[in-house]
């Protein structure tokens, strides 16, 4: 159904091909230049809080830096400080990554974080990487994580599907002594193989399992150029979808499998959705088209771990849909920046939607929403997806200063949204 602007003339068309860096891809092209020798390149890294807590801790550990033409250089240093402290805001991908890293230097690393982080579960990660060889002092933020140069490679299968989790015992396995081999239940997003296979590391599937051969010497350093964050576009789909009369083209979108799931679920609701692969090379990157939709209720159990970030603003169309909506399996909400089932249920309630809660996920009545005031409790991606109510309501978000973890040009985008309201 790919279409082209102006398919129909009253119809407002967008198009888009600078939105918001992918944040995942973002903060792995800084950390795996540990892994490297040489100067890597990225072009297009996302300028927000979470990044930012990256790249501080990568010049910490003496990464060199450079920032010049929209560009970072990155060389990692040839030796890491044997103490150092680490804070990583707001951002768990900075907090798990970086530790799974840091396992295997001999050294001592204190890893802190804001409030929110610092509620986030870290045994997750703590069983596995202890299991090799390292410590961590705490389950919780703050932490000191001793490392071991020593790391044993070990077989494990992580109980939660996370690729948090994933990328973090990679990290550590592919300076251990042996072999891994890992499993979660359900493939969490691939970014992780996929970027360190393409430079040259043995990490291959085998049935479900992952298995890692540590590194024989570092990796070459790489160039990448960063596509728009699918998590982030998924607002602007939804807010295309819920106007009257828009059609929306994003262009360089990453349109890795594991990460385009909450679109195939919008595309079982009745959207006007579809994309076409322009790049499949070190990630898979192409173009999103979207045009504005009657929606129906929809009923969602499997592949959560692919779609967790666009919960969120998946549970706003619901609330516009006809009929009734259901979320399962998706337990892993509440333990993100905040806990967002129960922070989605809160809000919605408090806008007149009918909605009621299950340990693991929520079931949403589409209808009308009110005008009114909710909350962001400090995460971006509750504050950006009641922002979208704003498309057919007066709404005040309190909190919005959030937005600046992940996708701080925000408000530009939904501005053209709100804009055309009739
Ligand atoms: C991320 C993984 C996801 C996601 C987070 C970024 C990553 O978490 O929620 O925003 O970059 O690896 P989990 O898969 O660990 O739940």
């Amino acid at each position: 159904m790919i279409f082209l602007p102006k398919t129909r003339s009253n119809f407002q068309c967008l198009e888009f091909d600078r939105v918001s860096p992918d944040k995942s891809l973002s903060h792995r092209s800084i950390i795996f230049s540990f892994l490297t020798q040489g100067r890597s390149e990225i072009e297009n890294f996302l300028d927000s809080q979470d990044t930012y807590a990256t790249l501080q801790i990568a010049k910490t550990l003496g990464a060199k830096v450079q920032k010049k033409n929209q560009r970072i250089f990155i060389e990692s240093p040839k030796e890491i400080p044997q103490q150092a402290n680490l804070q990583c805001l707001n951002s768990g991908t900075t907090m798990r990554l970086f530790a799974g890293l840091l396992s295997s230097k001999s050294g001592q690393f204190l890893f802190d974080g804001d409030k929110s982080l610092r509620q986030r579960p870290m045994q997750r990660i703590k069983t596995p990487l202890e299991l090799m060889g390292a410590s961590i002092s705490s389950p919780y933020a703050p932490f000191v994580l001793r490392g071991n140069s020593q790391l044993r490679g070990i077989e494990y299968h992580s109980e939660v599907s996370s690729a948090q989790v994933k990328s973090a015992f990679i990290l550590a396995a592919l300076c251990a002594n042996g072999e891994s081999k890992y499993s979660e239940d359900e493939l969490s997003r691939n970014h992780t193989e996929r970027f360190l296979t393409h430079l040259g590391a043995k990490i291959t599937h085998l049935q479900n399992q992952i298995c890692i051969s540590p590194l024989t010497c570092l990796l070459p350093s790489y160039k990448i150029k960063i596509p728009n964050d699918p998590s982030s576009v998924m607002f602007l789909v939804v807010a295309c979808l819920i106007s009257s009369c828009v059609e929306l083209k994003v262009s360089q979108v990453l349109l890795n499998p594991t990460r385009i799931y909450a679109f195939e679920i919008l595309k079982k609701m009745g959207a006007q959705l579809d994309y076409e692969v322009v790049e499949d090379g070190l990630e898979t990157i192409g173009n999103i088209y979207v045009r504005s939709s009657e929606l129906r209720g929809v009923e969602v159990s499997t592949h959560l771990s692919w779609m967790i970030d666009e919960i969120p603003a998946l549970c706003i169309a619901m609330a516009c849909a006809k009929g009734t909506s259901i979320i399962r399996h998706a337990q892993e909400l509440r333990f993100k920046e905040s806990d967002r089932i129960a922070t989605m249920v809160l809000n919605l309630k408090q806008l007149g939607i009918e909605v009621g809660e299950f340990d693991d996920g929520m079931e949403i009545k589409g209808g009308e929403f009110q005008d009114g005031v909710v909350q962001s409790y400090g995460d971006h991606r509750i504050a950006m997806s009641f922002a979208l109510v704003g498309i057919r309501r007066r709404i005040e978000v309190r909190g919005m200063e959030c937005v600046q973890i992940s996708f701080p040009r925000y408000f530009e985008f939904l501005k053209f949204f709100t804009d055309f309201k009739e």
